[in-house]
């Protein structure tokens, strides 16, 4: 398909939490871009995340699932894709644990599908492509209490049925370099927190938790150590690295934003209650200590001083800033929490997209 646009990005994960932001930024920045947002509208998909641009004339949602390959196919050549930023994937810790077959089926099969369809589309030596593979600090393990950091050298060590598929699919996309040079780049982050989060995760869950007074349910002694990063943040090293970074490289990108979990948990907690007008640490009485997550990563820390040194990327937030920002953000949505709740935003969508 010709048309009058310099580049036609496919970035898949659109309707999903940091997808909504990558999306958003890229239609924002880039008008002489042509933006394809595939997505397959799982429970974690939720179109209403792009609501105020849906209307952009350089942005298009396609609604597909990346493992169906002949369907991946069809997007590649009907819209002439130039590059790709995948962020299509089950993303849920714990609900890896209860069904890790989906996990392999979508996060090491869907990018399969993905580069393969690459590979074909794509003409060597690939001038003007890039097939970015979003990725996780989690497939570098764990690590203790000793002050090290996890760099784009640390060996691969995943413990979670999500971790394991992440790291197969970065295996695939680095073997698709090395075996037939398509030209690729994984980076690696950190705990993302922002708006529109799905309300599984440890952030928005007790938000939503605190503001109904439901218990906050804390796995194990609440001492494990996640190193957080405002979304936006994440989604502005995402544009650097498609435009700047070095093809067949790897970047760690992470906020030096080390909190063990329960001093996060009460930092959300008074920051809610101060929003709320509620007295000073009333709702701390909803902590409850619960059976720990099997297989619980006790440390994640990302040294990101390669994308520092390299790129010029840095965190633009601080945390204080960035959380209550988060928190305001929930408390002002409520339609959208309600809606992905009680499950209204899904039966809304999907019968819109049905059968196109
Ligand atoms: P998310 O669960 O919010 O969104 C995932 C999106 O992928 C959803 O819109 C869903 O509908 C879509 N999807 C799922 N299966 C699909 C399929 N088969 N075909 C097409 N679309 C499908 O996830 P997120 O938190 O935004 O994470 C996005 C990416 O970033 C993932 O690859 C994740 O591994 C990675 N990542 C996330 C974090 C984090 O803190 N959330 C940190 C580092 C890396
Ligand atoms: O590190 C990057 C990863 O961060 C991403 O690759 C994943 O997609 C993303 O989900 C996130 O994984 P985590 O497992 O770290 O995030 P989650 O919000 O599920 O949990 C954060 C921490 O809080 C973790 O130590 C488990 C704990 N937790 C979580 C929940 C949901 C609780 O104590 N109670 C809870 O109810």
């Amino acid at each position: 398909m010709e048309n009058k646009y310099k580049q036609n990005i496919l970035i898949t994960g659109g309707a999903g939490f940091i997808g909504s932001h990558v999306v958003r930024l890229f239609v924002d920045k880039y008008p002489e871009y042509n933006i394809i947002n595939l997505d397959a509208l799982t429970y974690a998909g939720n179109l209403a995340n792009l609501k105020d641009i849906e209307n952009r004339p350089n942005y298009t949602f396609v609604k597909a699932d990346i493992c169906d390959f002949d369907s991946i196919l069809k997007i590649f050549k009907d819209h002439n894709i130039t590059g790709v930023i995948h962020l299509a994937a089950e993303s849920h810790v714990d609900r890896s644990i209860k069904d890790p077959f989906t996990f392999a089926r979508t996060n090491v099969m869907g990018t399969l599908s993905l580069l393969q369809t690459a590979k074909e589309c794509w003409n060597s030596p690939y001038e003007g492509n890039c097939f970015y593979h979003i990725s996780t600090d989690e497939v570098y393990g764990t690590l203790q209490f000793d002050g090290t950091f996890f760099t784009e050298t640390t060996k691969y060590d995943p413990h979670s049925p999500y971790s394991a598929s992440k790291a197969g699919s970065d295996h695939f996309v680095r073997a698709f370099y090395d075996t037939y040079g398509l030209p690729t780049i994984v980076t690696n982050c950190s705990n993302n927190y922002g708006p529109y989060q799905f309300p599984e995760k440890l952030i928005p869950l007790f938000i939503n938790n605190i503001r109904h007074n439901k218990p906050l349910p804390v796995y194990g002694k609440g001492e494990n150590v996640r190193d957080w990063l405002y979304v936006e943040d994440h989604a502005r090293a995402i544009d650097l690295i498609y435009h700047k970074g070095k093809i067949a490289d790897t970047y760690n990108i992470g906020g030096f934003n080390e909190w063990k979990n329960i001093d996060l948990i009460k930092v959300i907690i008074k920051t809610v209650d101060r929003l709320l007008n509620r007295p000073e640490g009333q709702s701390e009485k909803l902590i409850t200590y619960v059976t720990d997550r099997a297989g619980h990563d006790l440390r994640y820390a990302i040294d990101s001083s390669k994308l520092k040194n390299e790129l010029g990327w840095e965190p633009s937030l601080q945390f204080e800033e960035g959380i209550e920002k988060t928190v305001k953000w929930y408390l002002d949505n409520q339609e959208w929490m309600d809606n992905v709740t009680s499950g209204d935003y899904q039966e809304y969508y999907q019968k819109m997209y049905i059968n196109r």
